[in-house]
C-alpha cells in the first residue's frame, strides 16, 4: 500500500535546524508548491513554532496558522500539541485545553498529534476528548525511548489503550533519533498485528541511521512516514522526503509525491535556507550525523546542552563523568523519556550530582516537583531512597496533576477584557503570559481601542 507522507519541513525541520526563526512570509512563499505534491499532511504549528512568532518574530502564530490555510486547500494541516502543557510549559486546566483545541481546528488544523512526556495517558484525555468533540483527527503519540521499562510489550500495551481512548491513528515519536532498524521492524510488526491503528514513524536522522529505519518500517508496514524537504532534512532534522519518493518510486510503497512541486519548492526552500546559514543561525554542526547519541542514549540537543552548562561552570573535564551520570539519575527518577522538559531536568541533575560530589545534595525544584508527582506518573518504579531524601514527609499525588487546577479561561477573560480582543488573543495570554502581552501591546498600539462587551462570571465556576 502507498505509503503516505507527513511533510515537516514547516514545523520540525526548521525547529530542527533554524531554531524556528523562519518568518510567516518565508512559510506561505512555499505553501501552494508542498500543497500541491500530494503530501497526506504538511505539519505546520506547535509549541516552539507558536512561541518563537510571539517571542521573536513579533507575529501571531493564529495569523501564521489562518494563511497556511488560505493557500493550503488540497492537503490536511497538522500540529504537534504536549497533552496538558498544551504548547507551554506546564499543565493547563481542562477548559484551556479544551478552548486551545477547538480554537486550532476552527482555525485550520485537521489532525491534532499529542502527546505527553511520560506517556501518561491520563495527560492526554482532555485534549483527544476535545479534539474528537470539535471534528478533528486525533493522533496520539507515544514518546520513543529505550530502558528496562520500554519494552516492545509496553509500546503495544499503550497502543491498545490509546486505542480505547478513541485515537485516529498512533504515532512513534522517536524525538532522539535512537530508533534502530531491527528494532522499528519488530515494534511496527507487532503494532500493526495488535491494534486497527494507521501508524505513523516520526523520528529524526541526527544519528545517521534514520533511512534504514523508515526502510524496515515501511517492510512492517508503517501507514504514514514524518519526512522534511531536502533544503531542512538530515542532521538533527528529518529525512529527505524527495529520498523517499525515489527510493519507493515504482514499488508497491510509492508514495506517489509530484516531485516537480518538490524540486520547486526545494529551490525556493535552499535560498532561505542559505540566510540562515550566512548569518549564523544555521549551524552546519547540526547537520552531521552524530552516532554517539546511539551509545549515551541521549538526544543531541541534550548533549549540547550539557556541553554548554559545564563550559559556564568551568567543568568541562567532568564532560565523561556527567554523561555516566545521566543514565543513574533517569534510573532513580523511574526512566522518563528524555524529551523537554524531563532531558533538561535530567542533565541538569546528573551535572549538579557530578560538581557537587554528592548525589542528590542539590536539587532543582522542577525534580522536586516530578518525584511528587506533578508532572504525572513515572513511567517505572522511583528509588525510594532518592525519593525519602528529596521530598521528606511531602504529599505525593497519584491522581492527574489538572485534576487540582480549576478551570482558568472565564477569569482570564474578564482580566483582560479591555485588552485581548479575541480568544485566540486570551489562548495565547494563557500559554506565554507576558511575551504573549508584550506582542499584543505592539500589535494593537495603533488599533482603536476594542468594544467592551460585559459577562456574567462566575469566579472559579465551570464556564
Ligand atoms: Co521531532
Amino acid at each position: 500500500m502507498a505509503v503516505k507522507v507527513v511533510e515537516t519541513s514547516m514545523r520540525d525541520g526548521h525547529q530542527s535546524l533554524l531554531a524556528t526563526r523562519m518568518t510567516t512570509e518565508e512559510i506561505l512563499s512555499i505553501i501552494p508548491d508542498l500543497d500541491q505534491a500530494g503530501f497526506y499532511a504538511l505539519e505546520v504549528w506547535g509549541g516552539a513554532t507558536f512561541d518563537a512568532c510571539l517571542r521573536f518574530l513579533n507575529e501571531d502564530p493564529w495569523e501564521r496558522l489562518r494563511q497556511i490555510k488560505k493557500l493550503a486547500p488540497n492537503t490536511k494541516l497538522q500540529m504537534l500539541f504536549r497533552g496538558q502543557n498544551i504548547l507551554g510549559y506546564r499543565h493547563y486546566a481542562d477548559d484551556i485545553v479544551d478552548k486551545f483545541v477547538q480554537k486550532s481546528l476552527e482555525n485550520g488544523i485537521d489532525i491534532i498529534r499529542v502527546f505527553d512526556a511520560l506517556n501518561d495517558i491520563r495527560n492526554l484525555k482532555s485534549a483527544v476528548d476535545a479534539t474528537k468533540k470539535y471534528g478533528g483527527h486525533c493522533q496520539i503519540a507515544l514518546c520513543y525511548t529505550t530502558s528496562p521499562i520500554h519494552t516492545v510489550d509496553y509500546f503495544v500495551n499503550l497502543a491498545k489503550e490509546v486505542e480505547l481512548m478513541g485515537a485516529d491513528s498512533l504515532c512513534i515519536k522517536d524525538m532522539a533519533g535512537i530508533l534502530l532498524p531491527e528494532a522499528a521492524y519488530e515494534l511496527i510488526t507487532r503494532l500493526k498485528k495488535q491494534t486497527k491503528l494507521p501508524i505513523n514513524l516520526h523520528s529524526h536522522a541526527t544519528a545517521g541511521v534514520i533511512d534504514a529505519t523508515y526502510l524496515k518500517a515501511i517492510e512492517a508496514g508503517v501507514d504514514i512516514i514524518d519526512t522534511a524537504l531536502s533544503p531542512l532534512s538530515g542532521g538533527t532534522s528529518q529525512p529527505a522526503t524527495e529520498a523517499f519518493q525515489y527510493m519507493l518510486e515504482n514499488s508497491k510503497d510509492d508514495p506517489k509525491l509530484n516531485i516537480k512541486a518538490l524540486d520547486q519548492a526545494a529551490i525556493k526552500l535552499t535560498f532561505i535556507k542559505d540566510k540562515y546559514l550566512a548569518n549564523g543561525i544555521l549551524n552546519p554542526k547540526a547537520l552531521t550525523s552524530n552516532p554517539n547519541i546511539l551509545k549515551y542514549q541521549v538526544p543531541g540537543g541534550m548533549l549540547s546542552n550539557l556541553m554548554s552548562q559545564l563550559k559556564e561552570q568551568d567543568a568541562m573535564k567532568d564532560y565523561e563523568k556527567v554523561l555516566h551520570e545521566i543514565p543513574i539519575v533517569r534510573k532513580d527518577m523511574g526512566y522518563p523519556p528524555l524529551v523537554t522538559p524531563l532531558s533538561q531536568m535530567v542533565g541538569t541533575q546528573a551535572v549538579m550530582n557530578v560538581i557537587s560530589g554528592s548525589p542528590y545534595k542539590i536539587v532543582p525544584k522542577e525534580i522536586k516537583e516530578y518525584l511528587k508527582g506533578l508532572y504525572g506518573k513515572a513511567p517505572g518504579k522511583v528509588n525510594d531512597l532518592v525519593l525519602a531524601k528529596i521530598i521528606g514527609h511531602e504529599q505525593v499525588i497519584t491522581h492527574r496533576p489538572a485534576d487540582d487546577i480549576k478551570p482558568e479561561f472565564e477569569n482570564l477573560k474578564k482580566k483582560y477584557k479591555d485588552f485581548a480582543r479575541s480568544d485566540e488573543d486570551l489562548l495565547s495570554i494563557a500559554l506565554f503570559d507576558t511575551v504573549a502581552i508584550d506582542f499584543l501591546k505592539l500589535k494593537y498600539q495603533d488599533a482603536p481601542a476594542p468594544e467592551v462587551i460585559e459577562f456574567n462570571i462566575k469566579i472559579g465556576g465551570n464556564s
